[in-house]
């Protein structure tokens, strides 16, 4: 057993009880202020350079410099996200939440606490590479990665250096504690709302003639945005076109004046996200004219695609495969059509993001993200701060040239 590994074994309890702490205490996004302490408390404890009040308020970055030469060692960013869920939490776990509505529901406590279980191991031995660990608000529909980056934390502009290589991890149910797993190009899908308004001419329901009913506009249009899907995305590509809500109407006897549509579009790639965008626009618009009504659509966008880089989807593979045995880092897996707000740090400098096993040996599933009944794994917590570990202190002079510069920075 390594020296970091018998740091990161002795850790276990300590970290595991920080956990139970803030899982007992979980805040919605930008709300993370005792969170937010507590990340400064354990930054402060093992003497771990930090800049608070970031993103809002909650946001912290704190900095390892290498232990040697500094100025031309690579930096590598660790990111954790802090938020929780306005869910009611069904656990029955004696350290479940004690904030009614509110929940650890997607296990960001456990990426918290792996962060700071990181930073003290690392604070504990040499280090090749300059570390920022990345402590963020608001990952759950808040774009707190997004406010993140706009404060420079990947540029240097905050504390420490410009940052070479950003790795972000996500409990994952279906994988078993131990393993990890990642895969070049999209791991996770583009999200982004829509709000289609259609204007008919209400009145007497016996009287259609009279007027231009937008529930018939409205199905006709939810009939064609599922020829996206099937119409116009390549069968090897992945779009998701979902209305969830549909709302007109007041009586049986009255056509209204207006009908909504509410949904989402979920893609894998850019180009794709682009094309759903102005088919759902262009079909909407159209359908709406034949058929004598107006229809208007407003956007909100969310987050980007989650993309791996190929270059640093090597570099984790690299890292890891030493540490973990090729056994425990899975074959490429299949991308998720949910959503993360890391990918905005991947929009700016090289990024890999990766799955981290939750499924303990003899369980036949693990409760789903975001459900009431789910509680982040405690025998995760020293696999993810081993994974964490070997990203930060891995061997990068790949990426320097002969001359000694960097051969690709941002
Ligand atoms: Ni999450």
């Amino acid at each position: 057993m390594s020296a970091l590994e018998k740091v990161i074994l002795a850790d276990r309890e300590y970290i595991a009880d920080i956990r139970h702490d803030l899982h007992a205490h979980p805040e919605l996004g930008y709300a993370e202020r005792r969170t937010n302490g507590v990340v400064r408390r354990e930054l402060a404890i093992v003497g771990v350079e930090h800049v608070d009040g970031l993103a809002g308020g909650t946001g912290v970055l704190a900095y390892l410099p290498a232990s040697t030469k500094p100025d031309s060692a690579l930096t590598i960013a660790l990111r954790a996200d802090m938020d929780a869920l306005p869910i009611t939490e069904n656990t029955g776990k004696p350290y479940a939440s004690q904030s009614l509505g509110v929940m650890h529901a997607c296990g960001h406590d456990g990426h918290t606490s792996i962060l700071i279980g990181t930073a003290r191991a690392l604070s504990k031995v040499e280090r090749p590479n300059n570390i920022l660990l990345v402590f963020q608000p608001a990952e759950e529909g808040g774009a707190g990665g997004r406010k993140m980056c706009e404060e420079g934390v990947l540029n240097g502009a905050v504390l420490g250096k410009p940052v070479d290589r950003i790795f972000g991890l996500h409990g994952f149910p279906l994988l078993g504690v131990g393993q990890i797993a990642t895969r070049k190009g999209a791991l996770l899908a583009s999200a982004d709302g829509f709000e289609i308004t259609i204007r008919g001419k209400g009145g007497h329901a016996a009287m259609p003639h009279f007027g231009i009913d937008p529930i018939v506009v409205a199905s006709h249009i939810v009939v064609a945005l599922q020829t996206i899907a099937s119409r116009n995305v390549s069968p090897l590509d992945a779009i998701v076109v979902t209305v969830g809500r549909i709302d007109a109407g007041t009586a049986h006897n009255i056509i209204p004046d207006e009908a909504h549509l509410i949904g989402t579009l979920r893609a894998l790639h850019k180009a794709t996200r682009e094309l759903g965008e102005k088919r759902i626009t262009q079909i909407a618009t159209d359908i709406a004219h034949a058929l004598g009504a107006e229809a208007r659509i407003e956007w909100l966008h969310g987050y980007p695609v989650t993309w791996n880089d190929g270059e640093a989807t090597d570099d984790f593979r690299r890292a890891v495969e030493p540490a973990f045995g090729e056994a425990l880092v899975a074959e490429e897996v299949e991308p998720v059509m949910g959503a993360e707000d890391f990918s905005f740090y991947g929009e700016r400098v090289p990024a890999c993001f990766y799955w981290l096993g939750l499924l303990s040996k003899g369980m036949d599933r693990y409760p789903n993200l975001h459900a009431t009944d789910f509680d982040f794994n405690d025998a995760a917590l020293p696999v993810g701060i081993k994974a964490m570990c070997s990203l930060a202190l891995a061997d990068y002079a790949h990426l320097k040239t002969s001359s000694g510069e960097f051969a690709a920075r941002g």
